[in-house]
């Protein structure tokens, strides 16, 4: 990539041949999604999300934070193994304990990348790290030497680097990249900055950093005032190569920049924003719908291109227009996101090989063993429920096949409710392989007899914030989709559970969110930088 400035503030040097005009995309779906409140996955789910990330074209997928759990780690190092094509990155503090774990990690990969990080903000180097410039300035230069050493793939970022001295950031910026980083990514941590004002400060880094032509610019925007897509697509049009995203958006507090509104943005508007990256947009519907089920996060219904209503027309206005030419309200296809029209897909009758070209349709590969639990569930729901939609099936696989390694596991439930007191619950789970029952346990209500019943097998003091239910299709025979939020010790984790019987679901919801809750636990992460010498002692 050549570039040209006249140095003046607000010009951006001039990108000029065409490779240049190639996007990385960085999914940090799996780190920055997951570490945010309520989203906790295990390894298997991450493997999946991992696979469907490889499978669309990212080029680089951040599996996680290595050190901050041995569960962290090896779902880095099953990514690294398993990707294809992806570069699979490792998050790691200025420290070289963290580093070691990250490289350990991601060795294995087909290109493994060490992601490492330091504030440079007045603000965070003041009371956060308690670190004078000079020594946070030495500790980038250890922490990337360090890495460096280590492997060839070292991306360096200043965290909260949109709040940061501009000075400061260019002397970090121009060590980091001398001490050998590769990629410089820019972080708004704290979703801050406006597209104008990201523009600049990405120009002032190229116009000012002298070894800037050494590394690929890469930005990383929270979306704390709705505008980390617009951050992330204004920092392109100023030189910046590389987009740290996640799918859905998910990610610390109001999340990080949604792949699918980027990867669309530059598909749709080629004539403004001349960018390319190497996503098949095609498998978006598809990401989005594992990463929702997977965290139990639903999508807004007016979501930007993975809403339920992103596509759909109900005016007779809109509908009108629509059948004349469908470009009269729609800007994208939703083919082009992978999107399939709602059809209806079986009933009972319909046989093993049929249900699996339908999931392969919707998405999934089942292994044989998955196969078989979910064919078993849809012949269940199908015994039930006279229609099955495409939605049900979604529902139905994700709350029977990626479970299955979970170490709490639903059996059966049986509930006396009614308006003729006691409501009791006789339940029966699997705990890490045994079978346990608990009889007649009451409660006020059905739905409380029953969370009560799976307290009396697992005792925990977690507490319920959050019970709600909704219907997957219309229909009294529609399945319920129920969604719990547990919170312990200020954690909180997001359980999900669908089946045409509420109470079962909710059931099915409260042990996925009691086995998130285990990952969670899992995670014994130092706090970030605690003390200024134990961060420094690269
Ligand atoms: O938001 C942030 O600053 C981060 C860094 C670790 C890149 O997530
Ligand atoms: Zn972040």
């Amino acid at each position: 990539m050549s570039s040209v400035s006249d140095g003046s503030k607000s010009q951006a040097p001039v990108v000029r041949d065409d490779e240049g005009n190639r996007v990385v995309i960085f999914d940090t779906t799996l780190r920055d999604g997951e570490q945010s409140p309520g989203c906790t996955m295990n390894l298997e789910e991450k493997v999946s999300v991992a696979k469907v990330l490889d499978d669309m074209g990212v080029d680089v997928i951040e599996g996680g934070f290595p050190i901050s759990s041995i569960g962290d780690f090896e779902a880095v190092s099953a990514i690294a193994k398993q990707a294809k094509q992806a570069q699979v990155a490792g998050l790691a503090r200025a420290r070289p304990g963290d580093i070691d774990r990250a490289w350990e990690a991601v060795r294995h990969g087909v290109r493994p990348r060490i992601h490492t990080f330091l504030s440079t903000s007045p603000l965070h180097m003041k009371y956060k790290l308690q670190m004078e410039p000079d020594a946070v300035h030495e500790a980038v230069i250890e922490s990337v030497s360090y890495a460096r050493n280590l492997c060839d793939n070292v991306e360096w970022s200043p965290e909260d680097g949109t709040r940061t001295e501009h000075d400061f950031l260019c002397r970090c910026v121009e060590s980091a990249i001398r001490a050998g980083a590769t990629t410089i990514n820019i972080p708004d941590t704290v979703g801050y900055t406006v597209p104008e004002e990201f523009y600049e400060l990405i120009a002032m880094l190229r116009n000012r950093v002298p070894n800037i032509d050494k590394a690929i610019i890469s930005v990383h925007c929270h979306n704390d005032l709705g505008l980390a897509v617009a951050n992330s697509l204004a920092a392109l049009r100023a030189g910046a190569r590389q987009i740290e995203c996640t799918i859905n958006g998910i990610g610390e507090r109001a999340g990080n920049a949604a792949l699918e509104e980027i990867v669309m943005a530059l598909k749709t508007r080629q004539d403004v924003m001349p960018y390319h990256c190497g996503v098949d947009s095609r498998y978006i519907t598809k990401a989005s719908r594992l990463v929702s089920g997977i965290t139990g996060f639903n999508v807004q219904p007016n979501k930007a291109i993975v809403g339920k209503n992103a596509f759909a027309h109900e005016s007779g206005i809109h509908q009108d227009g629509m059948l004349k030419n469908a470009e009269t309200y729609e800007i994208m296809t939703p083919e082009s996101v992978g999107l399939k029209r709602s059809t209806l897909v079986m009933g009972k009758h319909s046989g093993k090989h049929a249900f699996r070209s339908k999931l392969k349709e919707l998405g999934y590969e089942l292994s044989d063993n998955e196969l078989a639990d979910a064919f078993y569930r849809f012949k269940d729901l199908a015994d039930h429920k006279k229609e099955v939609f495409d939605e049900d099936l979604v529902a139905l696989v994700d709350d029977a096949v990626l479970r299955h390694n979970d170490t709490i596991q639903f059996v059966s439930l049986g509930v006396h409710c009614g308006s003729d007191e006691p409501q009791t619950a006789d339940l029966e789970l699997v705990v890490s392989g045994e079978r346990k029952r608990a009889d007649k346990v009451l409660g006020s209500g059905p739905v409380d007899a029953t969370f009560r019943a799976i307290r009396q097998i697992w005792p925990h003091e977690a507490t319920l914030e959050l019970y709600q239910v909704h219907a997957v299709t219309g229909g009294t025979d529609a399945q319920a989709e129920v969604t719990v939020r547990l919170a312990e010790e200020g954690k909180t984790v997001i359980g999900q559970g669908a089946d045409y019987d509420t109470l079962v679901a909710s059931a099915r919801a409260y042990v996925n969110a009691l086995n998130k809750l285990i990952v969670k636990r899992e995670k014994t992460a130092p706090p970030e930088e605690a003390a200024a010498d134990d961060a420094l002692a690269v």
